[in-house]
C-alpha cells in the first residue's frame, strides 16, 4: 500500500530509491555548507560520501537524520521527506553520528537496550533485537562490560549496533572508520559490507579518507566546498578521470619489467636506453629488470610503443600502466577548495 506522503515521483524503473538528495541546500549565513546536492542510492547498495573536511558531509547526513532543516530542497527516505514526513523517515533510517556520548554507567546491553527502548520496540521484540545486534556486531561475549571500557573498535561496532536496533533500511554512517586502527577498520568494512549483501541494507557513509571507501562502495559522491563534483558507479567515476586525463593529454605511468637469461644489468641499460629516445616517453626510472616511465601518448600511441618494444628485441614479461584507484581520481577531482 502507498502510504500518505509518498513520493511518486521518485520512482523509476528501479523502483523507488532507497535514498535521494534532490537540489539539497543548507546555508549557515553566508556559507554555502551545502550547495545544490542531489544524488541516489538503491536498495542494498553501499554508496560513499567522499570529501575533505568541511566539504558538506556531516551538514547533509544530520539533514537525512532529520536532526536539521534544509534551506531549500528536500531528501527522501524510502520515498518519505525529511521535510514533510520526518516520522516514517526516522523509521526507516539509521543514523550513526561522528561522534556519540558514551554513558558512564552502563554496559553494553544496557545500552543498547535503553535505544531499543526509544524505538518503542517491546518485551520479546526488544530482546530478539538486542540478541540480533549483539549476534550481528560480535559483542555478545562483552554484553555485560561497561561501556567506557570499550576499545574504539567495540564502540565504533557498538554505535552500529545502536543504530541498527529498529532494523531499518538505510544506514546513514558519518566517518565511522576514523580513528580505528587497521584492523578494526577491516572488520568494519566486512560487517559494513554484510549490511548490504545478507540484510540489503542501503548505506550511506562518508569519509575524507579514500582508501576505506574504494573496495566497499558500489557507487560514491564526491562532494567538495558543498557541491558534487563526481557521482556514479566507482568504476565510472574511475574511468572518468581516465577519459579526461587522455584528454588533457596528462602524462601516464607505465611500467615495465624484463627478464633476462644473463646480463640482465646490461638488457636494464639498453632499455633505459631505448626509451629515452622514444617520442613521447617523459621521465624513466629503471632498476634491475625494471622501468617506470611517463608516457604522453594515448591508447593508440601506447600500442605502438609496445610492438616497437617487443620489435626492438627487448625481452619483456609485464607491461602495464598503473591503474587509477579512487583515491587518484579524487585528488585529481577535487580542488582542495574551503570556503
Ligand atoms: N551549525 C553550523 N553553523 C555554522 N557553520 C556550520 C555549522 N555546521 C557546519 N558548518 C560549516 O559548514 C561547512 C560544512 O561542514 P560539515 O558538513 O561538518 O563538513 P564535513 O562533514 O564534510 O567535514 C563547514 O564549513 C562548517 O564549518
Ligand atoms: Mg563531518
Amino acid at each position: 500500500m502507498i502510504e500518505p506522503g509518498f513520493r511518486a515521483a521518485n520512482v523509476d524503473q528501479r523502483g523507488v530509491p532507497a535514498l535521494e538528495l534532490r537540489h539539497l541546500h543548507r546555508f549557515f549565513g553566508r556559507l554555502k555548507a551545502v550547495d545544490d546536492v542531489s544524488f541516489k542510492a538503491w536498495p542494498g547498495q553501499v554508496m560513499g560520501f567522499i570529501g575533505p573536511n568541511g566539504a558538506g558531509k556531516t551538514t547533509s547526513m544530520r539533514i537525512l537524520a532529520t536532526l536539521d532543516t534544509p534551506t531549500a530542497g528536500d531528501a527522501f527516505v524510502c520515498g518519505y521527506s525529511v521535510v514533510d514526513d520526518p516520522d516514517k523517515v526516522r523509521r526507516f533510517l539509521g543514523f550513526m553520528p561522528d561522534s556519540f556520548g558514551r554513558y558512564a554507567n552502563m554496559n553494553v546491553v544496557e545500552y543498547l537496550d535503553f535505544y531499543a527502548r526509544a524505538y518503542g520496540l517491546r518485551d520479546a521484540q526488544r530482546r530478539d533485537a538486542i540478541e540480533h545486534v549483539l549476534v550481528f556486531t560480535e559483542l555478545r561475549k562483552l554484553a555485560e562490560k561497561p561501556i567506557n571500557t570499550l576499545s574504539k573498535g567495540m564502540s565504533q561496532r557498538l554505535g552500529l549496533g545502536r543504530c541498527l536496533i529498529h532494523d531499518p533500511q538505510v544506514m546513514v554512517l558519518d566517518e565511522p572508520a576514523a580513528g580505528l586502527d587497521p584492523r578494526a577498520r577491516v572488520e568494519l568494512r566486512e560487517l559494513i559490507r554484510l549490511l548490504a549483501t545478507e540484510m540489503k541494507k542501503t548505506v550511506l557513509i562518508s569519509s575524507h579518507i579514500l582508501t576505506e571507501l574504494g573496495e566497499i562502495c558500489d557507487s560514491a559522491a564526491i562532494i567538495e566546498a558543498g557541491q558534487i563534483l563526481a557521482y556514479g558507479t566507482v568504476e565510472e567515476i574511475q574511468q572518468r578521470q581516465q577519459d579526461n586525463d587522455d584528454e588533457l593529454k596528462t602524462a601516464r605511468a607505465l611500467n615495465i619489467r624484463i627478464a633476462a637469461e644473463s646480463e640482465i644489468e646490461h638488457a636494464t641499460d639498453r632499455l633505459e636506453k631505448w626509451l629515452l629516445e622514444q617520442p613521447m616517453v617523459g621521465q624513466v626510472q629503471c632498476s634491475t629488470g625494471r622501468a617506470i616511465f611517463e608516457f604522453e601518448g594515448g591508447d593508440v600511441e601506447q600500442k605502438q610503443l609496445l610492438q616497437n618494444l617487443l620489435t626492438a628485441g627487448h625481452p619483456v614479461i609485464e607491461f602495464h600502466g598503473k591503474s587509477k584507484s579512487l583515491e587518484d581520481a579524487f585528488m585529481s577531482i577535487t580542488k582542495g577548495i574551503t570556503q
